[in-house]
């Protein structure tokens, strides 16, 4: 079997770019070779930021969604928050802007020429359930899980499922960096567990990386990637390493802004000006660890720095004393308007 692909970089000539054939770039969402039925039911499992943006995403997107959250105040509050803005979106007449808008830098660059019409925002409404029960998951054509990141508790949540859920479905984790290959082996159906990850906020931003754990199934796949596509979004696909993707690069970056705090190197007014307006992005690390969560950015970086066994990964002092703290950012903020977000610290 050949392991590697054998193609030259244009930038360092002689360097193979990838140790692993991608056999991920061909599929159809027409059914063309697939085995899988289209996707038309998805359970989400938590109702935190992430989960709340996904069971909206698919709701507008005509899909039959059921919302779980093992918190009730979580599963009444994101029942509001997506309410609330399914009803915003239709009386501004925008299908993309959503309640996290505030966290963009010009809101206005993402929304989109379409309409959600009275009709379609109250059949949004309507496919949206909310649920405490997880047996409610029974007749589901995928479930995207999205609750905390800890190894230990999405193994044991997708045991669960994988007794719950019919015997074709899908179970995909919205994880930023834990294997899938090790979440797959909680259940009896490592074919069809899959990483699907999706960009805060799911409405919104318009990448999903999908993740094939080491026995993923190329059906199991090209029906995520057809699922993906119908919800607006372009993919990019990672192998099953720590953080894959996106964190692996993004969230160094986030913790060396931490250690350059941590050290004094500047201030953080200027450590995230010195970002925005030198790189070009659009806010600031510190800026984003504070939107994204400082505990999920702690927990990526454990795994990362687990996963791939070197110290560069090891999360900065700093950022751990905050999560210590429970300064977790603007998540904390929503939930006690006294608390300060990252912004405010010091
Ligand atoms: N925050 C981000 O920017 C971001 C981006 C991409 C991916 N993710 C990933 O998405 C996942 C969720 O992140 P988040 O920011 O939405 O977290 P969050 O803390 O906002 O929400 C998590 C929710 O899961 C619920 N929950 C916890 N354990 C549960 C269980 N066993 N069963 C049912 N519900 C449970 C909690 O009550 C909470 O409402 C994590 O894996 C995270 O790494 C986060």
């Amino acid at each position: 079997m050949t392991l590697f692909s054998g193609i030259k970089s244009e930038i360092l000539p002689g360097v193979k770019l990838s140790p692993i054939r991608h056999k991920n770039r061909q599929s159809s969402c027409d059914g063309g070779g697939g085995h899988m039925a289209e996707i038309r039911s998805v359970g989400v499992v938590g109702g935190g930021q992430m989960g709340s943006g996904i069971a909206q995403l698919a709701a507008v997107n005509g899909l039959e969604v059921w919302l779980h959250d093992s918190d009730p105040t979580a599963l009444s509050k994101a029942h509001q928050s997506i309410s609330s803005t399914i009803q915003s979106l239709v009386s501004k007449g925008r299908l993309t802007k959503v309640l996290f808008v505030p966290v963009l830098a010009d809101p206005l660059d993402f929304l989109t020429d379409n309409f959600l019409t009275k009709e379609k925002g109250a059949e949004a409404v309507r496919m949206l359930k909310y649920t405490s029960s997880l047996e409610d998951f029974g007749s589901v054509d995928i479930v995207i899980e999205a609750i905390v990141e800890s190894e230990e508790v999405k193994k044991k949540l997708f045991t669960l499922l994988d007794s719950i859920v019919k015997e074709s479905a899908i179970l995909a984790s919205n994880t930023s960096s834990i294997s899938i290959t090790r979440l797959a082996s909680a259940t009896s159906r490592p074919t069809q567990v899959i990483g699907m990850h999706f960009m805060n906020p799911p409405p919104i931003m318009k990448l999903v990386e999908i993740i094939r754990g080491a026995n993923t199934s190329e059906d199991t796949f090209n029906a995520t990637k057809c699922l993906a596509e119908r919800l607006g979004k372009k993919i990019v696909c990672s192998q099953d390493f720590s953080g894959f993707i996106i964190n692996r690069i993004l969230m160094p970056m986030i913790n060396e802004a931490f250690h350059a705090l941590y050290t004094g190197v500047a201030t953080k007014e200027d450590i995230d000006a010195g970002m925005k307006l030198g790189t070009n992005h659009p806010m600031g690390p510190l800026e984003l660890a504070d939107h994204i969560g400082l505990d999920v950015c702690l927990s990526i970086m454990k795994v990362l720095h687990a996963g791939l066994g070197d110290s560069k990964y090891a999360p900065c002092p700093l950022l751990v004393q905050y999560v210590d703290a429970g300064r977790l950012g603007r998540k904390k903020e929503l939930d006690d308007i006294e608390a300060m977000s990252f912004i405010s610290l010091n």
